[in-house]
């Protein structure tokens, strides 16, 4: 069945010095039956990647270009996250569809170039408040799923991440019912599109305010397979005790 999957997104934060937190991790985790992702700023992966030596956790990046290569300064490609020993890209989290008016096209043809160049791509779904309080919240998943997901993913090459946008870094959490609704309709949506066998094996985040204490509830629920966790993946004492909730 579904491996979990702990995954950390330190976002803008991350200097060498905090590199120190990943042989925290590792010491703490030696041998972890779930599986652990850490995405640092890009400029880290390299450096964190190295860090991680022969332990199993993953590297990977926040984002990358839907090209792989070109006159695009700034901007890093899925192979330069690859080269770099990242095995894995954030993809389509709501602040860059925000700050970089990133589109579910855009979001897919990113993940494309992350799959040509071997990386599992984690793709972010999430509704803000005013979506949810109109009752759109399914309809907007469903429309960012089917649209920023390319057809040739596998579960192999597809993590899915739910985040509602008024969860992330505010404190504030649904309710487990609104997470196992969205993680339903989510699985049931991959079902009709990949067939049960594929779907059934894809795994499902969450994401939004997790934090030590309600990570064993969160984990409880119905198709939640994991979180992609912001804020308390920074330190290895906060993000430890949530990968501990996993196992
Ligand atoms: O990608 C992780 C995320 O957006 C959640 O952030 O700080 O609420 O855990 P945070």
């Amino acid at each position: 069945m579904r491996r979990k999957l702990a995954a950390g997104n330190w976002k803008m934060n991350g200097l060498s010095a905090e590199l120190d937190q990943i042989d925290a991790l590792t010491a703490s985790h030696a041998t972890p039956s779930v599986d652990l992702l850490l995405c640092p700023p890009a400029t880290l992966v390299a450096a964190a990647a190295a860090r991680v030596g022969s332990h199993p956790m993953m590297i990977g990046g926040q984002d990358c270009h839907m090209e792989d290569s070109g006159a695009y300064t700034g901007d890093v490609s899925a192979p330069m996250l690859a080269d770099a020993g990242a095995g894995a890209v954030i993809l389509g989290h709501s602040e860059r569809r925000d700050a970089h008016e990133e589109s579910d096209e855009m979001v897919r043809a990113k993940a494309e170039a992350a799959h040509r160049a071997g990386l599992i791509a984690v793709v972010c779904l999430g509704e803000s408040l005013d979506q949810r309080e109109a009752g759109q919240t399914l309809d907007i998943i469903g429309a960012q799923l089917a649209a920023s997901v390319p057809d040739a993913a596998t579960s192999d090459t597809l993590v899915i991440a739910y985040e509602p946008i008024w969860a992330i870094g505010t404190g504030k959490v649904p309710t487990l019912e609104q997470i196992a609704e969205v993680h339903d309709f989510i699985r049931a949506r991959l079902e009709d599109r990949f067939g049960t066998e594929q779907a059934s094996a894809i795994r499902l985040l969450y994401g939004g305010s997790v934090k030590p204490d309600n990570a064993s509830d969160i984990f409880a629920v119905s198709n939640v397979d994991g979180a992609l966790v912001g804020g308390a993946s920074l330190k290895a004492a906060d993000f430890s005790p949530i990968i501990k909730a996993l196992e």
